[in-house]
């Protein structure tokens, strides 16, 4: 064996010392997954939103709605309209996974939009009596 061969070896040997440390130093890197949390919001045209949040560094997440899995992986889904059941939210990084199911109810159909009209309605009666009282202000004055 040339010295040639032995420096090749040995640099063999420090590029495999160096992949596996490196290997070990991003798995130590990723934090596992926690408690996670599910949350739904609506919107006030009644659309309903879940969005899932976890401790750790989330890598893939994906969805199930009373056991069937839906095709979202991201954090944040959009729900059909009427969806009601047990949603879970599953999320997976390269050290650990953890999930979180919570059950969903409609959502208040379009309340918002009731408030809006009802403010709406308010705003025309002010500034209609606002416009009579000005007409006959400008009656009594001429
Ligand atoms: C949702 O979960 C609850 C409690 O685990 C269960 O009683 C209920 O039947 C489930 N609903 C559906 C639609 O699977």
């Amino acid at each position: 064996m040339d010295s040639r061969e032995i420096i090749l070896i040995f640099g063999l040997m420090l590029l495999k010392i160096g992949a596996c440390l490196e290997q070990i130093c991003w798995d130590v890197e990723k934090a596992p997954i926690g408690s996670v949390e599910v949350s739904i919001s609506c919107s006030s045209i009644g659309e309903m939103r879940a969005s899932c949040s976890s401790d750790g560094d989330p890598l893939l997440y994906s969805w199930t709605l009373n056991g069937d899995p839906l095709m979202d992986t991201i954090s944040s889904i959009v729900l059909e309209e009427g969806t009601d059941g047990n949603i879970t939210c599953s999320v997976k990084n390269h050290v650990s996974q953890g999930q979180k199911t919570i059950s969903v109810k409609h959502c208040p159909v379009s309340s918002g939009s009731v408030v809006f009209v009802l403010i709406w309605c308010f705003q025309l009666m002010v500034l209609l009596g606002l416009l009579g009282g000005f007409h006959i202000y400008t009656r009594h004055v001429r």
